[in-house]
């Protein structure tokens, strides 16, 4: 083919395609047209750029410059077309919008059940009058231990029972020592919130608080390193262990329902005399949700409190059980082994 030829039947192909484009209302016959002039396979610039091979080695680069500057052209009349009919260039980088498509629905996330149960805690408790506070996960020995009563030879305070920590005021390779007054470590209860709160607050109180606590316990079914405590603290004048007693009966038949059955055991901490742990009945065996008592007249000097006018009760409940007994979950590493097919159930 000559040049001249070449060059006119582009020229052509041009105005055919914008005469073409003029007439198109709709998406179809848009497609119709792309696939006539733009077509990879049989569209007339296909065609156009075989007929190049004709042309003679020197007129190559003239006639190859003319095809690209109508392929260009073409391109823009084709998406003036479509943006005439309302829709997105094939140019442009967004999809193509199709309004008449049904939607997808986004896939929504939910919360873990063990902040579902930490929810459901805090308003129970909330309606009983409790307001709820906060506290550090890493503490010193001070709130952990000596103003909890516990003394320096206890055996709450051996390492091997304790995260102690490696703080910047020590050298990384000496951790802290548990006779040290300022030692850190991870909390192993929340009953180092009772502390801050009676600290910082005048009598009377009524706080709890929920959180993290760590223990180096090996796991199994009902025991993990890392797990969540709910602290209750009450201090009044003349409050009573009847009180106490009644305040966690409300309490599970409240969260765990009217037919819970619940016992109190006689048990010993050095915060609370009397002291007592708390079991629920499940599946024909008793589990030990929680400890509790009448906070010791030591305690409540340690932070300033006049004992002679005040007394209080404590509480702390593992708040994995209770999820645990709430959701028919029978093994706590279930909830810490973030398989999404077993949160998904509750
Ligand atoms: C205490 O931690 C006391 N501070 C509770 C307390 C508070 C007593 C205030 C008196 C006054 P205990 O070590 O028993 O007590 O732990 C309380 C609850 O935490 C247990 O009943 C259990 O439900 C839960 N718990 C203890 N260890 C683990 C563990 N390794 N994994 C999961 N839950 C645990």
């Amino acid at each position: 083919m000559s040049l001249q030829l070449f060059l006119d039947s582009l020229d052509q192909l041009l105005v055919d395609a914008q005469q073409r484009l003029a007439a198109v209302t709709s998406t179809e016959s848009l497609e119709e047209a792309r696939v006539e002039f733009l077509g990879a396979k049989n569209g007339k610039m296909k065609g156009a750029q075989k007929a190049m091979g004709t042309i003679a080695g020197e007129e190559k680069p003239i006639a190859g410059k003319k095809f690209n500057d109508i392929r260009t052209a073409l391109q823009a009349a084709f998406d003036e077309a479509q943006a005439n009919i309302g829709g997105v260039s094939a140019s442009s980088k967004g999809p193509l919008l199709d309004p008449t498509l049904p939607g997808l629905r986004p896939a929504l996330g939910h919360l873990h059940p063990l902040t579902q149960t930490m929810e459901h805690l805090k308003e129970i408790m909330g309606r009983l009058g409790f307001s709820v506070t906060e506290g550090p996960e890493v503490e010193d020995t001070w709130h952990n231990f000596v103003a909890l009563n516990i003394p320096e030879d206890h055996p709450a305070r051996d390492p091997l029972d304790n995260f102690y920590l490696a703080t910047a005021s020590k050298t990384a390779a000496k951790q802290s020592s548990p006779m040290e007054h300022d030692a850190a470590l991870l909390r192993s209860q929340t009953s180092t919130v009772q502390i801050r709160v009676m600290e910082g607050t005048k009598p009377p109180l009524r706080i709890i608080s929920l959180g993290r606590v760590y223990r180096p316990d090996g796991a199994d079914a009902t025991h993990f390193p890392m797990f969540h405590q709910m602290e209750g603290l009450w201090v009044d004048r003349a409050v009573t262990m009847a009180q106490l007693k009644s305040v966690l009966r409300l309490f599970a038949t409240n969260y765990l329902g009217g037919d819970v059955e619940i016992r109190f055991r006689p048990s010993f901490f050095p915060f609370t005399e009397p002291s007592v742990e708390v079991d629920f009945l499940w599946n024909g065996n008793w589990i030990e949700f929680g400890g509790a008592g009448m906070v010791d007249p030591n305690v409540l000097n340690a932070v300033g409190y006049d004992s002679s006018q005040y007394t209080g009760f404590a509480f702390g409940l593992g708040i994995e059980r209770l999820c645990m007994r709430r959701f028919g979950i029978t093994d706590i590493r279930d909830l810490y082994r973030n398989d999404v097919r077993f949160l998904r159930q509750f």
